[in-house]
């Protein structure tokens, strides 16, 4: 096997086209697998044949060859770009003649990612003109701009957002997903764009994997009887031709492959498993999504055998193009390019060798650019792959009709902003959350009386952020309230009007006291809406605090009310203690805007008999225990009805709070450092001056400071450091070094919550490497009476030098002078209440 860099001196286009004739993935010997010769080599013939049904009409080949001859190098590598919105101006587009556009999760028009709809179009056009303006002497192929609308156009305030993949999983109704591609479809083209990065037809097998709702279900059959659907729904048929004109968008079938299938379920990590597992499992939803001509795939940021997806040309090339006759183009996935083996964010000519014929350089798609344009210009990289790519692009760009169509706010549907949450789709979703629901213990509670007296309690019983989860309005879904989402109904507002509409009251009440004793008492509890890795858990565990409504169900119990248990979650759970304590069991999964849905089926019609039955069954196995050592507590497929047979409950067991605990990205909460980490003090001036915090009240840096608890949320929830003068750093440090390489390149933040009672003279958060770099960062802290978490960039550290791969102690907090402050947590998130700039 030949190894980059020992045959550089044959230079890198004898490399690569040496790697491509042998049908080899471009990072061979990988580092992590030097004894598995042939590790990550997939065989083509191996994979069933696909054919590829989309027609490329006589008129459009010539066309698209006439418009390659004409392009220049830079245009057509321009192409093969993608900018984020966040990083991109309309005027650089133009200079660049860039292919296409996006916005991740976390951008908006004009800098704000909530921003309204009619700004979402207007910058459309904006786009729209610079790429098509033919000024400069170039041919201004219009540029084509990609979403995320994963569960309906779910970054727009005011749209329809549909459940989750993994709660349609559990419908098992092709039919309606097909009808949910459609709506999604027209709601994205209200506002201008022409392609979403959907559906994701992972297969998830292991339900830690904070992407597992992205999922419809961890059985390929299931997924593989939705993806076709889906597809057609969006685009429609494949004979459908110039999109444009009709109501469709074009599809991303994504992520491709086993993003689903890594090991201990880590977001872009590694899958160990054997060729035969990775086609049958992860493999098998494409077919149907080829069959059905899905005009992009986008690769998977995770790697198979320990070679990356976005270098692995057997896989990109071999399998989907070759073998599986995948004729769109395939995009890479958000900066992943920078993963492969011998790659860097800037530079990665492996990639395009690979199969990946566009780039998602979101941040950096000037470096990208840059160097494909040096490399292609040097002859480093071989003309008909970059021919090959150009092609693949254009035809998916004449089959829209993107080359004839006129600016975006002069299309199909452009601006019929009443689209956006239309009662049409509303009423779509709402059929969608009836169908996904799954019951798994009724002792005769349900279905609601009509009539009664109902509470309504849980901290998620009127939160329609949480009920929509990640991916909504911002990439994470958190920062936002039930006023980010007009027209939608929580499930308390479905539950209120239905009970109302049948002569009875409701009350809300999170915490589960009352006014007037209810009849029944439902409680709405579950995950907080997380996305990609933040949703990475170490066990199947539903996080400590939020198990808090567990004793609302008790108390209520106690009291001899029946209470209903609605969770609200991406993904199975341990919830033992929730099953035990409830007279009825429903999991909601992450039913989106209309909450109503749920109503529709727990409360009973003014005979008190069940309006619509439950139809949901589960799409994954449900676990016994956080660490499924015991095996599952119910198969794939179980659901109940109100038909099915009373049982008597049998207690579940309840495993300790202890082995539930793993959420890797809290290093101090509480005021204590999590397991593994630790809190120190130590003067920067003095080697060795270093005290570590335990016990307090304590004193350190020779009685310079003083260390006491105060309280922040619980007892003693923060430590204090009152500091008389001098230098001081606080830091929390890990045993070993940690690696937040992924975290840095989403742009996640530091956090800390500090309450500031006197501001030293100057103040600043550093962080320290393995390899002894420290990158500082300095900031201003005012005094403030309350807590404030903070969040910096990981950016503006990396900036400075400091390797991400190996960091020992992320967070140091370094003062000089007099200063009294409180430490309650830190840790890496998104939530920020005030982000501080990168100096
Ligand atoms: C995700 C993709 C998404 C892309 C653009 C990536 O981080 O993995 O699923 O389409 O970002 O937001
Ligand atoms: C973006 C997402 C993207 C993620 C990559 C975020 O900053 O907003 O769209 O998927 O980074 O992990």
């Amino acid at each position: 096997m030949m190894h980059y860099g020992k045959a550089a001196a044959t230079g890198l286009a004898a490399i690569l086209l040496a790697s491509c004739a042998a049908g080899q993935p471009m990072q061979m010997a990988s580092a992590s697998y030097p004894e598995r010769e042939g590790a990550g080599l997939a065989h083509p013939e191996l994979w069933p044949a696909f054919e590829y049904p989309v027609a490329n009409p006589a008129p459009a080949e010539a066309r698209i060859a006439r418009l390659l001859a004409r392009m220049t190098l830079a245009e057509k590598i321009g192409q093969l770009v993608q900018a984020d919105i966040c990083c991109v101006t309309p005027e650089e587009v133009r200079t660049y003649n860039l292919g296409s556009v996006l916005n991740g999760g976390n951008s908006g028009p004009y800098g704000n990612d909530l921003a309204p709809a009619r700004d979402w179009l207007r910058l459309a056009d904006e786009f729209w003109a610079a790429s098509t303006d033919t000024s400069d002497g170039g041919l201004g192929i219009p540029l084509v701009w990609g979403t995320d609308a994963v569960h309906g156009h779910s970054n727009i305030v005011g749209a329809t957002i549909f459940p989750h993949n993994i709660g349609l999983g559990a419908a098992r109704d092709v039919a309606l997903i097909e009808r949910i591609g459609a709506a999604t479809a027209r709601e994205i083209r209200v506002t201008g764009q022409e392609w979403t990065f959907a559906p994701t037809v992972a297969v998830p097998q292991d339900f830690r994997w904070g992407r597992a709702y992205e999922g419809y279900s961890s059985d390929p059959a299931i997924v593989a009887s939705y993806v076709g659907a889906m597809v057609r729904g969006l685009q429609g048929g494949p004979d459908n031709q110039n999109l444009l004109a009709g109501p469709y968008v074009i599809a991303s079938t994504k992520h491709f492959l086993a993003d689903g299938g890594t090991d201990n379920g880590t977001d872009q990590g590694d899958s160990s498993i054997s060729e035969q597992e990775l086609r049958d499992i992860h493999g098998t939803p494409y077919g149907p999504a080829i069959a059905e001509g899905v005009s992009t795939v986008m690769a998977s940021f995770s790697s198979w055998q320990g070679v990356k997806m976005t270098g692995n040309h057997s896989l990109l090339t071999g399998v989907l193009k070759e073998r599986m006759d995948f004729g769109g183009f395939v995009v890479s996935d958000w900066n992943a390019h920078g993963q492969v083996a011998g790659c860097t964010n800037e530079s990665c000519p492996q990639a395009l060798m690979a199969g990946i014929d566009m780039y998602m350089a979101p941040d950096t798609w000037r470096p990208i650019y840059d160097d494909l344009l040096a490399r292609a210009q040097a002859g480093e990289i071989p003309l008909s792959r970059i021919d090959d790519a150009v092609t693949r692009i254009l035809r998916v760009k004449e089959r829209l009709g993107l080359l004839d169509a006129p600016r975006p706010s002069e299309r199909l549907l452009s601006g019929d902003y009443d689209l956006l949450g239309a009662p049409e789709h509303r009423d779509l979703a709402r059929e969608a959350v009836r169908r996904s629901l799954v019951l798994l213990r009724n002792d005769g509670v349900l279905p609601l009386a009509p009539g009664g007296r109902l509470l309504v309690a849980g901290d998620g019983a009127d939160d329609i952020a949480k009920q929509s989860g990640g991916w909504t309005l911002s990439w994470q879904g958190t920062g936002l309230t039930n006023a980010n989402f007009p027209g939608a109904t929580s499930i308390w507002s479905g539950l209120h009007a239905a009970v109302e509409a049948g002569g009875g009251s409701a009350e809300l009440s999170p915490d589960g006291t009352f006014t007037r004793r209810p009849d029944a008492a439902v409680v709405v509890f579950g995950e907080e809406p997380y996305a990609e890795f933040q949703g990475d858990r170490a066990t199947l565990a539903l996080d400590h605090p939020l198990t808090g409504p567990f004793e609302t169900m008790r108390a209520l119990r106690e009291q001899g009310i029946p209470v209903v248990a609605v969770m609200v979650t991406g993904r199975p759970l341990y919830v033992n203690e929730a099953l035990n304590n409830s007279d009825a069991f429903v999991v909601a999964w992450l039913p989106g805007s209309e909450g109503q849905g749920v109503a529709d089926v727990l409360v009973g019609d003014a005979g008190g008999k069940a309006q619509f039955d439950f139809t949901g069954t589960l799409p994954a196995v449900w676990p016994l225990t956080p660490d499924m050592a015991d095996g599952t507590l119910y198969p794939l497929g179980h659901g109940l009805t109100y038909a099915s047979p009373r049982t008597a409950w049998t207690e579940l067991p309840v495993v300790a709070a202890a082995a539930q605990a793993g959420d890797s990205r809290i290093w101090f909460a509480e005021g204590v450092p999590a397991a593994a980490w630790s809190l120190h003090i130590a003067d920067p001036t003095q080697p060795g001056s270093q005290t570590r915090v335990t016990t307090v009240p304590a004193e350190a840096l020779q009685g310079r400071a003083r260390i006491s608890a105060v309280n922040h949320v619980v007892q003693e929830g923060a430590r204090r450091f009152e500091i008389s003068g001098g230098e001081a750093a606080l830091s929390v440090s890990n045993i070993e070094p940690i690696d937040i390489t992924r975290e840095t390149n989403a742009d996640i933040m530091l956090l800390f919550t500090v309450k500031v009672d006197a501001a030293p003279a100057a103040i600043g958060v550093e962080m320290l490497g393995a390899d002894g770099t420290r990158a500082a960062n300095p900031v201003s802290l005012p005094a403030n009476a309350r807590f404030v978490r903070y969040g910096l960039p990981l950016k503006c550290l990396r900036e400075k030098g400091i390797d991400m791969a190996r960091v020992t102690a992320p967070f140091i907090l370094t003062s000089e002078g007099r200063s009294d402050i409180a430490l309650a947590e830190v840790r890496l998130g998104m939530d920020a209440e005030v982000v501080l700039p990168c100096a």
